[in-house]
């Protein structure tokens, strides 16, 4: 019986080394250690042994059960990593590929040419002041010159929070906020970038878009300053062969008030679908400041004046680079956004 253990204890060490993967293995150790497998059959013929000779026989039997227990358990490890092995061997990394590049996002064109606004008016003496997106009635229209009930409010359909708080119509507001710090100190030259809102939606018209406002305020301001540095501005943003021209308009807050139209970049003033025939593109709305709105701000005057603009972001960005839809802008395509940029 003895012998028996023996042989069978080298024969399943046999069959243990050679199982090639974990299947194979637990097939071993079903026929082995299994309910009907060959050591419980062994012991089942305990019977015959005589019976002094069974302790001994009994226990050398737990014995090669908890050795072959032990056997199993260390193929079954070493058979479970090798597969790993075989897995890393797949998966193993190709140092010599080139590297995926990260995505790196840019500038948007609406940023790129509220900066390059900014730059040029930085670059005359001009600095950016900010104002709230969200104004009182007091500065986005009383300040300025429109009383409740004047009809050039209906211009600027506005989202109203209160009766008394809206969202800004336009960045103008920023004029009185400049002002009513700053006064009376002189000069006051600032440029406003910001958002504006109003209830308009179309190809042309977003209820949210960009304005950029410029007011200088100082002892002889004169409708000639406005003039030169609206020229300036618009040489060095659509090139030195820009012409401008100023039309008569009318805003609240500025006396006189003009349009101002760039020469069409598209025919050179020659006049095409662009401009509609005409030769001219409007890009802003100006004046010199309404002697009711230095007032109010904490100006005198009779010793001030003031010139004041405002232009669309948007606009001025789709002459720039030709763009037809103003939607375009605020659909995140990147097919449409990767165009710009730096
Ligand atoms: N705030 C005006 C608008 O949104 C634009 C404007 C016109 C601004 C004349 C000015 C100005 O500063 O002087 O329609």
């Amino acid at each position: 019986m003895l012998q028996k253990l023996k042989e069978l204890e080298k024969e399943s060490q046999l069959k243990i080394d050679k199982a090639k993967n974990l299947e194979e293995l637990k097939e071993i150790k079903v026929r082995i250690l299994g309910k009907k497998g060959a050591l419980t059959t062994l012991l089942r013929s305990l019977g015959t042994v005589a019976p002094e000779e069974r302790p001994v026989i009994g226990k050398e039997a737990n014995n090669l059960r908890a050795k072959l227990e032990q056997a199993f358990e260390r193929k079954e490890y070493e058979l479970r990593d090798a597969g790993k092995e075989n897995q890393w061997e797949k998966e193993r990394i190709d140092i010599t590929l080139p590297g995926r590049p990260g995505l790196l996002g840019q500038k948007h064109p609406l940023t790129l040419v509220t900066e390059e606004i900014k730059d040029i008016f930085i670059g005359l003496g001009f600095k950016v002041a900010h104002g709230p997106d969200i104004e009182t009635d007091f500065y986005n229209y009383e300040a300025l010159n429109f009383p409740a009930d004047h009809p050039a409010r209906d211009m600027q359909d506005s989202f109203y929070i209160t009766p008394q708080l809206l969202l800004r119509t336009h960045t103008s507001p920023v004029q009185i906020r400049v002002m009513e710090k700053q006064a009376p100190e002189l000069p006051v030259r600032i440029i406003a970038p910001g958002k504006v809102f109003r209830r308009d939606d179309d190809a042309t018209h977003s209820p949210m878009f960009h304005q950029v406002e410029g007011l200088a305020v100082d002892t002889d301001i004169t409708f000639a300053d406005l003039k030169g540095t609206l020229l300036l501005f618009a040489r060095e943003m659509f090139g030195s062969e820009q012409k401008i021209r100023l039309r008569p308009s009318y805003f609240p807050f500025t006396e006189p008030s003009a349009e101002v139209d760039i020469s069409c970049i598209m025919c050179a003033g020659k006049g095409c679908r662009v401009c509609s025939d005409t030769g001219w593109l409007e890009i802003l709305g100006s004046g010199m400041v309404h002697p009711n709105v230095l007032e109010i701000a904490g100006y005198d005057s009779r010793k001030v004046t003031g010139f004041a603009f405002g232009m669309g972001v948007e606009r001025i960005a789709m002459l720039k680079y030709g763009i037809g839809d103003l939607r375009q802008f605020f659909t995140n395509d990147l097919r449409f956004l990767k165009q710009f940029g730096e």
